[in-house]
């Protein structure tokens, strides 16, 4: 365990507030938390306090979700304001209740505007007294105001920027992301796959994606969890799902953003499922086999067939990442889809070693990307990438950087 607390590095961070989040970069090291590291999230604290910064999710044309956590009971609520400087309460409300307790605040924000400009406040206030019928409140925390921009359809172009197989090396997403791009670099960030080398508690969430991610863009631009091989390990594995939101509830899905359709597949674990690693503990067979029928239907939907690009987001590519089970499994169900339905681009992580693989017409005809990693045990550098692409509706440009800002990848795509 680090001397150093994530919680008590919030803490101090909020001192920080008046410093602009670079500069807050360069004054905080963000210390690796190990896998294993049991450390209670609420140790050291008082009173109610954010464990975390708010961050977004499942940005679409018409809503956003903007996730926290919190150490005690409260009840939690966003502040929406509109460019009209409007204000709207939104809380999370189910079967007449509303959402109420410790621990992490999901809020999806509705009916809004496509590519609209918004700005958001969140606020806990803490249940001191949870009684049935004796409700004491205490304090109440904010934090914000932020600020996030809807998706549109209808954009003329869209940036983004996809880190991967970061393993448990938060400094990956704030030393990559200070060093290779900008806030206008970007519309969203895609974690794509192994984030962790396997998922033990809620701190280790916190310390090496969330307090990272929201250092630097995640309480104004969304990411994505591309679910990776080592994301599906460990005894917290389960409850990870709950900590990210997606469209469907479930982790293949598609979704528009200006000229491009992504889709957004999983490729599960990479030996099979009755593989003695995993204690009988895995069906990614079937689910596999879930996401070609349902990428079949995909590559017919008009959304999809009329997109200028189609870019698919993968963490084991189907091609160039060796001959184990979830490679071929991938290969067999959903190259010959990727193929169909005339993907531009696929990109992925896993092999940790960055490349490009050119169309291929007797295997896959869209180019692979996969961005370089870390090492698991030791942080390799030299080997982790960052990947940019910005797609208009006549182009797409991609360049692959490494560490010291070489370009080791690039393409441009012509429509
Ligand atoms: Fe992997």
């Amino acid at each position: 365990m680090s001397e150093e607390s994530s919680f008590s590095l919030i803490k101090r961070r909020s001192f920080l507030s008046g410093l602009s989040k670079a500069s807050l970069l360069m004054c905080l090291p963000l210390p690796a938390l190990a896998a294993n590291d049991t450390t209670a999230p609420n140790e050291g604290l008082t009173g109610i306090q954010f464990l975390s910064d708010p961050y977004l999710q499942n940005c679409t044309e018409h809503s956003v979700t903007v996730m926290w956590l919190t150490n005690n009971d409260c009840l939690s609520w966003v502040e929406l304001i509109a460019p009209d400087n409007t204000r709207k309460k939104c809380f999370t409300e189910a079967h007449g209740l509303v959402s109420a307790g410790k621990g992490l605040h999901k809020i999806k924000l509705l009916d809004l505007l496509p590519d609209t400009n918004y700005r958001y406040e969140v606020f806990s206030k803490e249940i001191e007294d949870f009684h049935p019928y004796h409700l004491v409140y205490g304090e109440t925390i904010k934090k914000g105001p932020f600020s996030f921009k809807t998706f549109s359809a209808q954009q003329d172009e869209v940036r983004f920027v996809v880190l991967n197989d970061l393993h448990d090396h938060p400094d990956n997403i704030t030393e990559m992301m200070a060093a290779g791009c900008k806030p206008s670099d970007y519309d969203f960030v895609v974690l794509n796959g192994d984030a962790f080398d396997y998922v033990s508690d809620e701190a280790q969430i916190l310390r090496n994606v969330l307090v990272p991610a929201t250092s630097i863009f995640a309480s104004e631009k969304p990411f994505l969890m591309v679910q990776g091989n080592h994301e599906v390990r460990g005894k917290f594995a389960r409850q990870l799902f709950s900590y990210f939101d997606y469209p469907k509830g479930n982790s293949y899905y598609a979704f528009t953003q200006g000229p491009v359709r992504f889709i957004v597949m999983d490729a599960g674990e990479d030996k099979d499922d009755d593989h003695a690693e995993y204690g009988g503990l895995i069906s990614f067979n079937p689910y596999r086999e879930a996401q070609a029928l349902w990428l079949e239907k995909e590559i017919e939907n008009p959304a999809f067939k009329t997109a200028a690009f189609r870019v698919v987001l993968i963490h084991i590519p189907v091609f160039h990442s060796g001959e184990g089970h979830g490679s071929l499994h991938c290969r067999k169900l959903f190259n010959p889809l990727f193929n169909k339905g005339k993907i531009d681009l696929s990109l992925s992580g896993h092999t940790h070693r960055y490349g490009t693989y050119d169309a291929d017409e007797a295997t896959h005809n869209y180019p692979i990307v996969i961005g370089g990693g870390p090492g698991t045990a030791v942080r390799k550098d030299g080997r982790r990438t960052l990947i940019k692409v910005h797609a208009t509706k006549t182009s797409l440009a991609l360049d692959m950087l490494t560490d010291d800002g070489k370009i080791v990848g690039a393409y441009r795509l012509k429509k």
